[in-house]
């Protein structure tokens, strides 16, 4: 049985157009995303990184090409169900989280919520559970000029999980972080991942690129290659772990 796709997409390009000049920001873009992947995509300033994930996260429409979300091709649907789809499947964070400055941490997180059926007692109750879940829950009350670069990107993280998507796309989450704060912030991303969304992250930092299963290396708007990074397929941790209980039941 063939794996199920999340998304795919098959000779994807944008052409922006600026004045007189043409800009190809991708040539052909193809690939298949699963259930439950990891990915990373690396590959210089420019290459068409956040054009692609735009086009992932349904922000923004390719000029030609198509994108499949769980098989439904992306322009046969109507602006409503695009939004549906987008606030209930994607979560998207931003290399410059976008909060509000007005705004503390909890109230921040639950933006996204005001569309969804949920009381404000039920929002605030979500928005505090995911607080805590990205290590944040002494700040909840905080401005964002209140907390650190990582705490914010925290912040940005815990509101992109306040639909429950199963798709988390991240353009560049560790890109404005010293290096051990991103590191902080990786592991937020992976334990996402181990408990079964399916995770794309943009990154120029090799270290985070690696951690992922499938790594896409692009340049000038196309996918010039995918090696298999350091995660390990599902599937085979669950062998392994299995094989390693057997061991050491065998051993008693
Ligand atoms: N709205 C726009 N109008 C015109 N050109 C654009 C627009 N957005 C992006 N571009 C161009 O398209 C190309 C791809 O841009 P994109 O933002 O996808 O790059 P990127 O790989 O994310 O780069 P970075 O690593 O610097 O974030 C670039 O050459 C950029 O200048
Ligand atoms: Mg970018």
């Amino acid at each position: 049985m063939e794996k199920e796709a999340v998304i795919e997409v098959r000779d994807l390009r944008k052409t922006y157009y600026l004045g007189q000049t043409k800009v190809h920001a991708l040539r052909g873009v193809d690939f298949k995303i699963y259930k439950g992947d990891f990915v990373s995509i690396v590959g210089p300033s420019g290459c068409g990184k956040s054009t692609i994930m735009h086009i992932l996260g349904l922000l923004d429409t390719p000029t030609s090409g198509d994108i499949f979300i769980n098989g439904q091709k992306a322009s046969d649907l109507s602006d409503e169900e695009l939004t549906f789809l987008r606030n209930k499947n994607i979560g998207f964070v931003f290399q410059f989280f976008f909060l509000s400055p007005y705004l503390s941490a909890v109230e921040n997180v639950q933006l996204p919520m005001i569309f969804s059926n949920k009381s404000e007692n039920e929002r605030k109750k979500k928005a505090e559970e995911l607080l805590k879940k990205t290590g944040l829950s002494d700040r909840m009350h905080h401005l964002p000029n209140q907390l650190s670069g990582g705490q914010r990107q925290r912040v940005a993280i815990a509101r992109a999980l306040s639909n429950n998507p199963t798709l988390i796309l991240a353009d560049e989450p560790t890109g404005n972080l010293d290096s051990e704060t991103g590191r902080e912030i990786l592991e937020v991303f992976k334990e996402l991942w181990n408990q079964g969304n399916t995770v794309v992250i943009v990154t120029h930092d090799e270290y985070v690129a690696k951690k992922a299963k499938r790594i896409f290396r692009m340049l000038d708007g196309k996918i010039i290659s995918e090696v298999k990074g350091e995660e390990l397929d599902r599937k085979v941790i669950k062998e392994l772990d299995t094989q390693n209980h057997k061991k050491k039941k065998g051993v008693k």
